[in-house]
């Protein structure tokens, strides 16, 4: 009997000690909350592609040896971008030098992005005196290919710039110059050699290609055939480069990486059945938000067949919009002006916190700390739907916010 009783004591000791290990241990994410996947219906080949992406983004940890360097900012993309989620202020990068959509007049001061880190031998870099200069916080990346897959004929069909519809919001593309190395696509259309940026805060890179090759040799100094030169610094030409061979980084393996950003699958809204969640919609749509974060999208045929004909709800119009004089950095890229920002898709957003520590930080450089906050400091051409969600009652605000968070 007293041995039975032993065995007793045991077993609820143990029922009680995996309880408690079970609040002490993070919970494991639900799906809908995993963002580092691929799109469904991918063929068995872009699958084994996917994953080769997704050892080059995540694993693939750059050394002086391996060519990081001379001056960079981190050694791999998934430092900054985490699980593929919103990144955490103590990645931000800086940019620096152009205050107007005349040019950046600081490229030989190694601008536009100031490389805070150095290997051994080499000098970080600082801001020359007088630049102008703004930081980002790293976006999600996630979704990007049905961004991508987008037409420029469907981006510029929300485009209204003399506010012709007289409703206060204007939204303009960012007109950028393409590098050498570009490929238009037919859904591209040129202006006297320009073309519709849409990925980046300014809406400055035209496509993923451009994107990766420009994080690869901006954030981390690694070069590929699309863009051999290290950056220079502190108007420092030559010599800058570090002792390993360019290109460092081989071209199917950043073509790989495109390949993964192309294919990392949406954000999937949760709690789309609450009522709340439903109201909040409601709410979202009444105050002109989806004026400029526009809810659902259509792709046409694209070159890979999962991304064709897919309706995606990213919550955003992927043009610029004039911010007010309180998001103004006095810095752009382009022919944005300095207030202006493209609006940065919602979807994810309720998941952001959960890869930036805990906390939201929200807008550009993360300089809102809440989803109400982010919204009240809209101002230009967001200030009359931040007006309006100042005057919603407390149960709307609320709504809204559960809404959001749904994202
Ligand atoms: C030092 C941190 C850092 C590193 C390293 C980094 N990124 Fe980023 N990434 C950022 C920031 C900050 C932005 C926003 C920049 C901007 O708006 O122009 C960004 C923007 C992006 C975007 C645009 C997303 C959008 O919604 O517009 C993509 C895609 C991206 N990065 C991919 C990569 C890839 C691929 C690598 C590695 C080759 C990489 N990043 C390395 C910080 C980083
Ligand atoms: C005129 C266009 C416009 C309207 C209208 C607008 N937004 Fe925005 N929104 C933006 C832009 C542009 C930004 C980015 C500004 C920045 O980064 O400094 C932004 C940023 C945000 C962010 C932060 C997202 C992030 O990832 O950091 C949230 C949340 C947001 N908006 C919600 C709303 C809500 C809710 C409304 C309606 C009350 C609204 N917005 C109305 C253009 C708009």
């Amino acid at each position: 009997m007293k041995k039975l009783y032993i065995v007793y004591s045991l077993l609820v000791l143990m029922i009680l000690g995996i309880a408690a290990c079970k609040k002490l241990l993070p919970k494991a994410p639900k799906d809908d909350e995993i963002l580092d996947g691929p799109v469904e219906g991918l063929t068995a080949e872009e699958k084994i592609r996917f994953l080769e992406g997704d050892r080059a983004f995540n694993n693939e940890i750059f050394t002086s040896e391996t060519g990081l360097g001379p001056y960079f900012v981190a050694n791999s993309c998934g430092s900054c971008h985490a699980g593929d989620g919103k990144g955490h202020p103590f990645t931000t990068l800086t940019r620096f030098g152009q205050a107007d959509s005349t040019g950046n007049t600081y490229m030989n001061f190694g601008a536009p992005q100031l490389q805070n880190r150095a290997i051994p031998g080499f000098s970080p870099e600082q801001i020359p005196a007088g630049a102008a200069f703004s930081k980002f916080t790293p976006p999600a990346n996630t979704g990007l290919g049905f961004l991508e897959a987008l037409t420029d004929v469907q981006i510029l069909a929300n485009a209204d710039p003399t506010d012709a519809n007289n409703d206060g919001i204007s939204g303009v593309p960012n007109y950028v110059n393409a590098p050498a190395y570009f490929i238009p696509k037919s859904h591209h259309i040129t202006w006297s050699g320009k073309f519709v940026g849409r990925f980046g805060k300014k809406a400055a890179a035209i496509d993923l290609w451009n994107q990766t090759v420009n994080a690869y040799v901006q954030d981390m100094g690694i070069t590929s055939e699309y863009a051999m030169l290290e950056p220079a610094i502190n108007g420092v030409a030559s010599p800058y480069g570090d002792p390993t061979p360019d290109p460092e980084v081989p071209s199917s393996r950043v073509q790989n990486l495109i390949f993964y950003l192309r294919t990392l699958k949406a954000p999937v809204q949760r709690d789309q059945n609450n009522s709340d969640v439903q109201a909040g919609k409601q709410v979202f749509m009444n105050i002109g938000c989806e004026k400029c974060h526009k809810a659902e999208w259509t792709t046409q045929k694209a070159d890979i067949n999962a991304l064709s004909y897919k309706t995606f709800y990213p919550y955003t119009d992927l043009l610029l919009h004039d911010m007010g004089s309180g998001l103004n950095d006095g810095y752009t890229e382009g022919t944005a002006k300095t207030s202006e920002w493209r609006t940065p898709p919602l979807w994810g957003l309720g998941l952001s916190k959960n890869s930036q520590g805990g906390q939201y930080f929200l807008l550009h450089d993360g300089r809102a700390t809440s989803i109400q906050q982010a919204i009240e400091m809209h101002g230009g051409e967001g200030q009359s739907s931040n007006s309006a969600y100042q005057s919603l009652s407390q149960t709307e605000k609320d709504q809204l916010i559960k809404f959001l968070e749904s994202l």
